[in-house]
């Protein structure tokens, strides 16, 4: 199945990251934002296809899309920085040397990217939108808590690489938008890899000793967990800074509405299947 062994998969992993380090240092901000032009993919933006989309012209629904960029950045630094503070605690622990040399490494990109994700905000929009997200208390079981932190860490970031792949690719929007979106792509592609195997790792280990009963604990719990990534991408902030009137009642009309929800289905159907492959997530999710 898998022809490496772990543990040299994991040098490779960070050989890889050796090699194709990217300096944020070299990144090339432009002085200003254009007031017009597009930060976001159209049809990516929580509103798209909506009654308050249809009631916008051009402007605004560009206006939108910068507000739309703005909270898809802040939404990342806050993963990343509860990643980072995660994972960093567990580093050295009594683990391979190999995996706590990859996670260094995984650490590091995380901290990086945050460069490009608050120097976007600061810059262009003067904040970043605050930390929505809960999280839950440990279970007091390490290995389980180092699993559920994983696949946890593997939903966010798969579906931030569907939309970081699309807009990385899309020619409307503004080169710096598209740019970061690249990079971030770019070195998430090895975040998933080890993320992926790591838990078809851990799961193999403990094939026999986690029974029925802790499997469904950890598909219930990440199937709340996929709900709450999918809330942070609907923001009222962001409809009331892009001057929608009635922005909280706009916000509280998605959360149900269908065409969201038939949104999320198909990017969890093409994002999550290794998930559902390893029975951590049901078949409709
Ligand atoms: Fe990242
Ligand atoms: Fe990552």
């Amino acid at each position: 199945m898998n022809a490496i062994p772990f543990e040299q998969f994991l040098a490779d992993l960070s050989k890889t990251s050796e090699d194709a380090f990217i300096d944020p240092r070299e990144f090339d901000w432009p002085e200003n934002m254009e007031p017009t032009g597009w930060y976001f993919t159209p049809e990516l933006i929580s509103l798209y296809g909506s009654d308050t989309w249809e009631s916008m012209d051009e402007a605004a629904r560009q206006k939108l899309s910068f507000f739309e960029a703005v909270n898809f950045f802040s939404l990342n630094i806050h993963g990343e920085k509860f990643l980072i503070s995660e994972i960093s605690r567990r580093l050295f622990g009594d683990d391979s040397s190999e995996l706590s040399r990859y996670l260094t490494h995984f650490v590091d990109e995380e901290a990086r990217h945050m460069m490009y994700f608050s120097g976007f905000c600061r810059r262009y929009a003067g904040k970043i939108y605050p930390d929505r997200t809960l999280h839950g208390a440990d279970s007091g079981d390490e290995e389980l808590d180092m699993f559920l932190l994983f696949a946890r860490i593997n939903v966010f970031e798969e579906i931030v690489d569907h939309y970081n792949r699309i807009m990385a690719k899309d020619e409307r929007l503004e080169p710096v938008v598209r740019e970061i979106n690249r990079i971030h792509h770019f070195e998430e592609l090895r975040h998933l890899n080890f993320g992926r195997r790591f838990l078809a790792n851990c799961l193999e280990r403990h094939v026999n000793d986690w029974d029925d009963d802790r499997r469904a604990y950890l598909r219930a719990h990440l199937a709340g967990y996929l709900n709450l990534v999918w809330k942070q991408y609907d923001n009222p902030d962001v409809y009331r800074d892009a001057g929608i009137e009635d922005s909280f009642d706009v916000w509280q009309a998605q959360a149900t509405s269908d065409r969201v929800l038939e949104h999320r289905l198909i990017v969890n159907r093409k994002r999550l299947s290794y998930l559902r492959k390893l029975e951590l997530l049901e078949d409709a999710a």
